[in-house]
């Protein structure tokens, strides 16, 4: 029987390669829920819908078309019919992803989408509110954690190899800024499922964080 599972947590503590490599192994769907708002973000940015104008944000998200496609490098995001897969990763959209995530009219278009896609269950979603929000019936709810100064290092490597030249502490303030951000609105994405089994991963190896996750989702 094919479940759902939730995995949420703070920005960059290996949310997706959680979620990719479990869904990899039980041969399930997996959905970046934070790259659909980053695909949002880069749809504002590009036509320079004012966040603050209600009637423009409702516009933009009517002209938005966000789907997930298997390319050449695994899945990539696909805004409008183009592959954003690298773009969303930018720090101009890194830095405004947050804010445009807190509009109230995004998180309820991107949120029905989300249950949409979790309608046939076997989806593997990571995010902020996947456990709370988004699937609160999931079978399986992880929130993951990780020491802030790893999840930087963990961000500047991987921007790093793909030629970025954000400074380590250009990274880890965004880092800070979007875990304010994420946790301190009212009502708040990143809240911890009560049923949710937390993992720190600080000290885990990817393969050792699998294996818990794997049997979490067997038992
Ligand atoms: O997961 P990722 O770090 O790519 O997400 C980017 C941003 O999208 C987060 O910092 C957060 O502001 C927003 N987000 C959200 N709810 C989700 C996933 C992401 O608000 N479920």
């Amino acid at each position: 029987k094919k479940i759902n599972i939730a995995i949420d947590g703070y920005s960059s503590c290996g949310k997706s390669t959680l979620a990719k490599a479990m869904a990899e192994k039980l041969h399930y769907i997996y959905v970046d829920s934070g790259a659909m708002y980053r695909a949002v973000t880069l749809y504002f940015l590009e036509n320079k819908v004012d966040l603050e104008d209600d009637a423009a944000v409702a516009d933009a998200l009517d002209r938005i078309d966000i789907r997930f496609e298997r390319g050449p490098e695994g899945i990539e995001t696909y805004l409008n019919g183009r592959s954003v897969e690298s773009e969303i990763r930018e720090m101009r959209v890194s830095s405004m992803v947050s804010p445009v995530a807190a509009i109230s009219k995004v998180r309820r278009a991107m949120v029905r989408q989300q249950q949409k896609m979790g309608e046939q269950r076997g989806v593997v979603m990571d995010g902020r509110d996947i456990g709370t929000v988004v699937f609160p019936d999931a079978e399986l709810k992880i929130f993951l954690t990780a020491d802030p100064a790893e999840r930087a290092r963990r961000r500047y490597e991987e921007l790093k190899a793909k030629g970025s030249s954000a400074s380590m502490e250009e990274i880890k303030s965004n880092l800070l800024e979007r875990d304010h951000i994420d946790s301190n609105r009212e009502d708040s994405p990143l809240r911890q499922a009560v049923d949710a089994v937390v993992i720190d991963n600080t000290h885990l190896t990817q393969e050792g964080q699998l294996k818990l996750a794997l049997e979490l989702a067997e038992s």
